[in-house]
């Protein structure tokens, strides 16, 4: 049976060529940590966790490579963000669409007295811009909003949200988990203060690894989450007032971030070429599922093809999602996750919950027979269904 791997929302499978290389590598090679030892393997691998930092301060034009944090992933840098910017009082804008990765911290510290609101989004998970505008006003402290779904792919108006939050001087975080590799993404064009990504999806990188790209006036008014040892000015009790220090205590993920290394590199050899590709998968899936639309099937998020990503769910209306999920894999080799994604609130406002759908994402080392593969499975179940 073929095996169509369509989890790449989830984490992107295979890698990038030379990730697993790059870590065994680090692990066989080097081993050793940075920051700490006097020793050439450890100024090597320094001198690559540098680069990887350029790599990733070029990747969302950032202020520079200091501002790069590693991070284990989105949900770390999220934290770091929220946890250590928003005190009670503080009031904070989003929208129904985030993952849990920004509503369980959002939920922590509103029982702390920050006050958090919401961006009123249609059923197709777009933001009312016209209506959100009106709710950014100076008294709010900071907007936190993801670049992208993931659970239907509906792509947020950054550059306006942010464009708003400049005028109005509200700091604007982003969760860029879906987009980081896939979209373009650029903190001074769109206005961006901080944006948090992990890089084991579009960056088709290992799990483990990921970042957090903030301002100096940004990190200035952040307190870190966790503090410990840094390998610089040791003699102080307190967390370095500079970064990236400042917010990465203790040993960092260097298998990881030499894998990250690796898939950087593929991308940026790759360019545009590689991106385009997934997006037409993309559509290619969007299209051909959304020809299946009807009493059976109803496929949800934004309907304007370029205002969504590689990720499509749909709701199976006289099947149960779980169990459609079941048979796409156990009767056609397609993987796809089902379920609420980790964003209740995203199925609420799409008008899919408590059922959740059966979600589809695409990677770029997939092809249109992989996409048309689907489409026949999917109609064959609809056909079965009957
Ligand atoms: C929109 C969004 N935000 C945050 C996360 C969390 O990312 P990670 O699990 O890498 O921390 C995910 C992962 O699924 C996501 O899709």
């Amino acid at each position: 049976m073929r095996s169509v791997y369509m989890d790449n929302g989830a984490t992107s499978y295979p890698k990038a060529p030379g990730v697993g290389e790059a870590m065994a590598d680090y692990i066989v090679n080097v081993g050793c940590n940075i920051g700490r030892g006097g020793y050439q393997s450890a100024y090597d691998a320094a001198s690559l966790a540098l680069d990887t930092r350029d790599q990733l301060c070029r990747l969302v034009s950032g202020p520079g490579p200091r501002n790069v944090i590693f991070t284990p992933g989105a949900t770390y840098g999220l934290n770091i963000l929220l946890k250590g910017l928003l005190k009670p009082g503080d009031r904070v804008l989003t929208s129904p669409m985030e993952h849990n990765a920004v509503l369980r911290p959002l939920t922590q510290l509103q029982a702390q007295g920050v006050q958090v609101d919401f961006f009123p989004c249609n059923d197709r998970g777009e933001l009312l811009l016209s209506q959100a505008e009106a709710l950014i006003t100076p008294q709010v402290r900071a907007v936190i909003l993801t670049h992208a779904s993931n659970v239907c792919g509906t792509v947020m108006p950054v550059q306006a949200v942010g464009r708003l939050c400049r005028e109005r001087g509200v700091l604007f975080l982003v969760d860029a988990a879906q987009t980081a590799g896939v979209l373009p993404i650029d903190m001074k064009a769109m206005g961006i203060d901080a944006v948090a990504f992990p890089g084991h999806k579009g960056l088709l990188g290992p799990q483990g690894i990921g970042a957090l790209v903030l301002t100096d006036a940004l990190a200035a008014q952040i307190d870190p989450l966790v503090a410990g040892g840094t390998g610089s000015v040791s003699h102080e009790l307190d967390m370095p007032s500079f970064l990236p220090d400042r917010f990465e205590p203790g040993t960092l993920n260097l298998p990881g971030i030499y894998g990250l290394h690796a898939a950087l590199a593929f991308l940026e050899a790759q360019g545009e070429e590689l991106r385009a590709k997934e997006r037409a998968l993309a559509r290619r899936l969007w299209t051909r599922l959304r020809e299946l639309e009807g009493d059976g099937l109803r496929v949800t998020g934004a309907e304007d093809p370029d205002r969504r990503t590689g990720v499509v769910s749909v709701d199976f209306l006289q099947g149960d999602n779980g169990e459609m999920a079941f048979r796409l894999e156990q009767g056609y080799g397609i993987a796809t996750r089902c379920g609420l994604h980790c964003a209740p609130a995203a199925h609420q406002t799409l008008n899919t919950y408590p059922q959740g759908t059966v979600r589809f994402s695409v990677g770029p080392f997939l092809s249109a027979e992989d996409v048309d593969y689907v489409h026949g499975a999917v109609e064959a179940l609809l056909r079965e269904g009957r």
